[in-house]
């Protein structure tokens, strides 16, 4: 009783600030002309000064939002219209593409997800959305949560990787991270949950493409982390530009409303994709534009990105009754009352005194912290890596490494090259006693030690960067095999928005850096790592194949009706490549040793809605501190669908001294063993279920317990 009354008062000023928004909302519908409404409707893709354009429409209420302007002052002349000029003074929301940092770059998302720590990504969030705010910006377009299991989609880059476990702590963390407690707080932005849905599954890894997804796999594989981001309280998605099954994700009805308001009862407001109103034409489903806003607004897309559809066609559909207006209140309804909740009626300038400056010592702080924590160890071999002590001569080979935007990626915000340490440059200083020599195009002879810096270019991956072929560049496998030919230690740092196929360097090579696209402190963390001051303990959150041929490629696949055999020729497999992976998800090495140990279940059987508790040990038995990330798994068989050869269920990245052990406890309860059976329900379904405690997706200790009747 006391402890509810205690709850009641902590919820009570929520509520009462909820229902007051109401109220204000239905006041100002009430008062709304058409026009107005539909002006609520509209994003501006404008341009990033702004435009005397936009402070007109602003002035005339025909604009809720913008991307892309930015800077204190541009925003306050477009809002100082719209609250001082338009006649209900609405005020507008300022959006932009804040992906991975906006003036100091963090590692791109899908190294963040490398880390395994949702807390890198939640620091970085909250760095990024303190810069973005000063410069006016309230609201941006992340997170991307798109699962992606095609490397060939460039689009891999900005999202979370192949599993929707990890992808769903990453989405809390984002969202967190951008919003805090209380999106309207000083320096908190609202976040956008994208691209919903299916996006990643782009047909042949081609952007923009069709998807067709299954509706088990939807509701398993794409949906949990954009669920995930609703339950922690985002405040706008934005819908995709995909063909899903027939009906484009910017038009479907079911996944718009019935699943992300009905079932995950979303609150806050959708908003279109780029022009993908618009579109809905050239997927020839809409016959026109009047066709094209009626079915997205239909389906509950909220608001336009950049097309007009809306503000055009609307106005004559209303009037034939061809739509509802109550469909239009609906919509500005939800718009108006994430202003009032993101507290841009009291607060609807930016301040003019603040601007987002050069990385400072803070954000450079977490921004190499977070790059540190991201960086995978794939490949070790006689324990080349860290460098011995030193080293007289090092060369640092390949164009990448001099290169501010390789280590930035794409959606850099405003992240500048010339501010970001490069692979080069964090090299020479952390051994300013080394000579250090670089050549982008050639082999130097004589150095002691070859550091070569290969992968892609900052813009080769990111949006409308699919790649048929994921091999290294001719050039950087001819700076490797000059190198190899040396006989001296040779290691490769990668640089890459996805996975690559590595042909040319991961038979040669003994030791491989996975250090993606790291951001502004890329270079500090890496020549961090190359020389022992940190250990690297990063985790594949995507497969990497051994050939395009493989793809898509990915740990939770089916197990098939004949799962490969080698010795067995009528089984599930290539005449010419493995069917494994050059490394799966979830791999990643460490300069220490570790072992898990102790495998122990609470009970070897739990009833239905139970839970069991899975421990293991891990120990450090090499001669370095490090972390080892343990990896809970489960498999299921004879149920109702045939489910995964394994899923995640739970992860903990511990740091552990040299000689230290650590015990780790996970909770499996129905949250964690439930799946959607063949009635397409979510339940728990008794059998047996295997449990893998691993360092990665493949080996580890295993046990089984019972779920009963
Ligand atoms: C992308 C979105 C992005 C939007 C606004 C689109 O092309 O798909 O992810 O938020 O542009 O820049």
């Amino acid at each position: 009783m006391k402890l509810f009354a205690i709850l009641l008062m902590i919820a009570a000023p929520a509520f009462a600030a909820s229902r007051n928004n109401q109220e204000r909302v239905e006041n100002l519908l009430k008062r709304m002309t058409l026009d107005e409404k539909l002006g609520q409707l509209q994003q501006s893709g404008g341009p990033v000064e702004g435009s005397l354009d936009l402070v007109d429409q602003a002035g005339k209420g025909r604009l809720s939002s913008t991307l892309n302007v930015r800077g204190a002052k541009a925003i306050n002349q477009i809002q100082r219209a719209a609250v001082e000029k338009s006649r209900l003074k609405i005020p507008l929301i300022f959006a932009f593409d804040v992906i991975h940092g906006y003036r100091t770059i963090f590692p791109i998302p899908l190294a963040m997800a490398s880390s395994w720590d949702p807390a890198v990504v939640e620091s970085a969030s909250t760095l990024a959305a303190r810069e973005a705010w000063m410069d006016g910006l309230r609201w941006t377009f992340s997170p991307m949560l798109d699962i992606a299991r095609d490397p060939r989609w460039g689009r891999v880059a900005e999202g979370n990787g192949e599993d929707p476990y990890l992808g769903s702590a990453m989405a809390r963390a984002y969202v967190r991270g951008y919003q805090g407690d209380d999106a309207s707080a000083v320096g908190r932005l609202a976040a956008c949950a994208k691209h919903w849905v299916g996006y990643g599954a782009a047909e042949a890894g081609r952007d923009y493409s069709t998807t067709e997804i299954s509706e088990r796999t939807l509701r398993e594989i794409y949906f949990p982390p954009f669920r995930a981001a609703v339950d922690a309280g985002v405040w706008t998605f934005m819908s995709a530009f995909n063909d899903l099954d027939g009906v484009p994700a910017s038009a479907n009805h079911w996944t718009l409303t019935d699943i992300l308001r009905h079932d995950m009862g979303f609150k806050g407001f959708v908003v279109s994709d780029w022009d993908s109103v618009l579109q809905l034409i050239a997927h020839g489903l809409a016959a026109n534009e009047a066709d094209a806003a009626k079915r997205a607004l239909s389906a509950g897309v909220d608001m336009e990105m950049n097309s007009t559809t809306y503000m055009k066609e609307l106005p004559s559909l209303i009037k034939a009754g061809k739509i509802p207006m109550a469909v239009v209140d609906e919509a500005v309804r939800r718009v108006l009352n994430a202003k009032f909740a993101l507290g841009l009626f009291e607060h609807p300038y930016a301040d003019e005194s603040k601007k987002a400056g050069a990385p400072d010592e803070e954000s450079r702080t977490v921004a190499r912290r977070a790059a540190e924590r991201s960086l995978v160890l794939l490949k070790n071999d006689n324990g080349v890596l860290p460098f011995f002590p030193g080293i007289k001569k090092l060369a640092v080979l390949g164009d990448l490494a001099d290169d501010g935007a390789a280590v930035l990626g794409s959606w850099s915000g405003d992240g500048r090259p010339e501010e970001a340490v490069t692979i080069l440059a964090g090299i020479r200083d952390a051994v300013p006693e080394t000579q250090v020599v670089f050549s982008s195009e050639t082999v130097i002879k004589d150095a002691d030690a070859y550091v070569l810096v290969l992968g892609e270019k900052g813009d080769m991956s990111g949006e409308a960067s699919s790649r048929a072929y994921l091999g290294l560049r001719g050039e950087d496998l001819a700076l490797a095999r000059g190198a190899l030919i040396t006989g001296k230690p040779v290691v490769a740092v990668l640089l890459n928005g996805r996975p690559l196929t590595l042909t040319g360097i991961v038979d040669e090579v003994p030791a491989i850096i996975e250090a993606w696209q790291p951001g502004t402190e890329g270079g500090h963390a890496v020549a961090s790592a190359l020389f022992g001051k940190i250990n690297p303990g990063g985790k594949l959150p995507i497969s990497f194949p051994r050939t395009v041929g493989q793809v898509p490629l990915y740990y939770n696949h089916k197990s098939t009706g004949r799962p490969a055999e080698d010795e067995n020729h009528f089984t599930s497999k290539y005449l010419d490549a493995p069917v494994t992976p050059q490394f799966p998800f979830g791999w990643g090495l460490s300069y220490t040793k570790f072992s898990l140990s102790d495998l122990r279940l609470s009970a070897p059987k739990i009833a239905r809605g139970g839970s069991v508790t899975v421990k293991a040990s891990v120990s450090n038995d090499g001669a370095m501190a490090g972390d080892e990330v343990v990896q809970l798994y489960i498999k299921r068989r004879g149920v109702s669908v045939t489910r995964p050869v394994r899923e995640l269920k739970g992860f903990s990245r511990v740091a552990l001294p040299q000689g230290a052990k650590k015990e780790v406890a996970f909770t499996l309860g129905p949250k964690e063993l439930g799946f959607f059976g063949l009635d397409m329900r979510y339940s728990v379904e008794p059998g047996p279920v295997e449990v893998f405690v691993g360092t990665s997706s493949v080996g580890g200790l295993s046990a089984s317990f019972t779920i009963g009747e």
